[in-house]
């Protein structure tokens, strides 16, 4: 079966899909620099399929190291390119680091992947691209707005670096999946979400909040035109997520498609509040969750949540799994973490 090159395998998103590629038969390579992630997760990988894929610890900023490492896997038939650093809050305080780590290293990438027999590249993208859209669900065609940080402005500029390769290269195939809000855990509580330092996003938040590892949450905001005051988002399960890269590859695989770039959104096309993952959360784990309702966070936009349509339509893929599924597994996944520590 075909040899995929998965980079970030070790991390959140990532894991998953190594998961949900070998499970449908590839070969996966990882590539990882573990800034973000530990050589545990690959036991962790293997301990779910079975299966050991081969492991590069490799900083893509190394660009001869990148080189070295496609000279000895030529036979690499695709790529689904998660490395990045993807801290919103820390891209505002370095943004040459995120310039630096998410571009430079994309270009290094590109390069080679260039070079190969095929070229067919998957890549992580974000919802973030769109800030705050004038009008919901949002479909890949709503504008591009000016980045509210420097990470989301490296997803902006990759999209707009594959497409420029795309252009000229009619042999170079790429997908850009954007993502809405990626929650949860694999079901067997052995990968999952492992945020390093105090979370940023709301559901870690939630879980070290409930296991006792903070003390609070804070809701950011109840004053926003909502149904309950708290923004909305779309929060899609991770391994909904990672089963859509193995669709999207699948896709680039195949036949030729009407174009050689196109871009998906990957949500469940439905909008959560923060109350109502707050409930969701109390739902399923029985627990009363400690929070309060502080002030709003700088650069948090209202709502937004995918159209789905050409995802369902065009990629053949839809979410399957519902809120109350990825805050189980996100808890269930906490205390899996916790109890041997
Ligand atoms: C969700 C909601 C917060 C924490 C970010 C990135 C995006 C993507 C996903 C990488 C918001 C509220 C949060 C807390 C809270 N990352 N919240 N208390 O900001 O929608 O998206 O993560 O690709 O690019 O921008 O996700 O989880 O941070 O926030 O009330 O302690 O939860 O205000 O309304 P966000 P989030």
């Amino acid at each position: 079966m075909a040899k995929i090159l998965v980079t970030g395998g070790l991390g959140f998103i990532g894991s998953h899909t190594v998961v949900e590629l070998q499970n449908k038969g590839f070969e996966v390579v990882i590539i990882d620099d573990l800034s973000n992630s530990s050589l545990d997760i690959l036991d962790r990988i293997v301990s779910i399929t079975g299966i050991q894929p081969i492991f590069e610890k490799l900083d893509l900023k190394d660009k001869l190291g990148v080189q070295t490492f496609f000279q000895n896997h030529k036979d690499i038939k695709g790529v689904v390119h998660f490395a990045a650093s993807k801290a919103v809050g820390e891209s505002v305080n370095e943004p040459l680091m995120y310039y630096e780590n998410n571009l430079t290293t994309l270009v290094y990438m590109l390069q080679e992947v260039s070079q190969l027999e095929d070229s067919n590249f998957i890549f992580s993208s974000s919802c973030t691209v769109y800030g705050q859209a004038d009008t919901l669900p949002i479909t890949e065609s709503a504008p591009v707005k000016k980045a509210e940080s420097p990470y989301g402005n490296t997803k902006q500029i990759g999209e707009e670096i594959i497409t420029d390769v795309c252009k000229v290269n009619s042999d170079f195939n790429a997908i850009a999946l954007r993502y809405f809000n990626p929650i949860g855990a694999h079901k067997s509580a052995k990968i999952g979400e492992l945020p390093l330092g105090v979370p940023q996003n709301l559901v870690p938040f939630i879980t070290q909040t409930a296991i006792g590892l903070r003390e609070q949450l804070s809701v950011f905001g109840d004053d926003y035109p909502t149904t309950d005051g708290t923004c909305v988002r779309d929060y899609i399960h991770v391994v909904d997520l990672a089963k859509a890269h193995v669709v999207a590859l699948e896709r680039l695989l195949g036949a030729k498609n009407e174009s050689n770039y196109e871009t998906f959104n990957l949500g469940t096309g439905t909008g959560s509040s923060v109350l109502e993952v707050i409930q969701s959360f109390e739902r399923v784990s029985g627990t009363k969750l400690n929070y309060k309702i502080a002030n709003r966070r700088e650069g948090d936009v209202i709502a937004a949540y995918a159209d789905t349509k050409r995802a369902n339509e065009v990629l053949g893929w839809k979410s399957e799994l519902s809120l109350d599924d990825a805050m189980r597994t996100a808890w269930n996944w906490e205390q899996n973490i916790r109890k041997n520590s």
